[in-house]
């Protein structure tokens, strides 16, 4: 583990999209690169950090350095948050389905002519929101994400007291920012002091900016 101010500091990164399958061969998912979370882990690393990362099937190359546990659903990517605990502090940057399908198709839905299949959704349970409200055992700081395409700062405001976290990092995915798959984010870090517009940059300084915010937060 490398020196620095998070040395021997626990930290939970939840990253990329989840799948939901919709029959064994075909599923709903989030369009998450994983590009942000895996930088963020990867900062939170080097500043000695003791980074547990949850991902999703991700497209972006896993860390070195950092315990990953890989989860293809929701449900998943909860018990394995959960299972991380305690940690000082929890980065959620998942791009987590909200929705999966209300009953499991253990075969695939067959085409039929003239015919549609119709979907019935059950929501999933929102990670972010019950570990913001958990307790006991409830990390020192808790980070979500909120990705928007409009009302960027309004919205991730209201996220942010709706969730119960401590910070927002709210960023706009419209598809003219290029944003989503792309190697830049504009971001708004959302805390209870005020909101810091971050200029556009590179995702790994913004993950190095977000990882020395958390290190400084935490304290020694
Ligand atoms: O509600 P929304 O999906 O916009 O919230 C985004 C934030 O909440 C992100 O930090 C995301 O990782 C987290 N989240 C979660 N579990 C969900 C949905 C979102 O942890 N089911």
């Amino acid at each position: 583990l490398a020196d620095g101010p998070l040395k021997g500091r626990r930290v939970l990164v939840t990253s990329g999209p989840t799948h939901e399958p919709i029959d064994p061969v075909r599923y709903i998912a989030n369009r998450s690169s994983g590009a942000q979370g895996t930088a963020i882990a990867e900062a939170l690393r080097d500043l000695g950090a003791e980074v547990v990362f949850v991902t999703g099937p991700a497209d972006a190359p896993r860390p070195a350095g950092v315990e990953v546990i890989e989860v293809e659903t929701a449900r998943e990517m909860r018990a394995a948050a959960l299972a991380a605990l305690p940690a000082e502090a929890a980065v959620f940057a998942a791009a987590v389905a909200d929705w999966r399908m209300a009953a499991e198709n253990g075969s695939k839905i067959k085409k039929q002519a003239g015919k549609l299949p119709t979907l019935e959704f059950a929501e999933n349970p929102d990670i972010l929101a019950e570990v913001s409200q958990m307790t006991e055992g409830r990390p020192g700081l808790v980070v979500g994400f909120a990705a928007e395409t409009d009302d960027v700062v309004a919205n991730a405001t209201a996220k942010r007291t709706r969730k119960g976290c401590d910070w927002i990092v709210a960023n706009d995915v419209s598809p003219a920012t290029g944003i989503m798959g792309g190697s830049e984010n504009a971001v708004v870090l959302i805390s209870g002091e005020g909101n810091e517009v971050w200029p556009r940059m590179g995702k790994r300084d913004v993950a190095a900016r977000l990882a020395a915010r958390i290190a400084a937060a935490l304290g020694t």
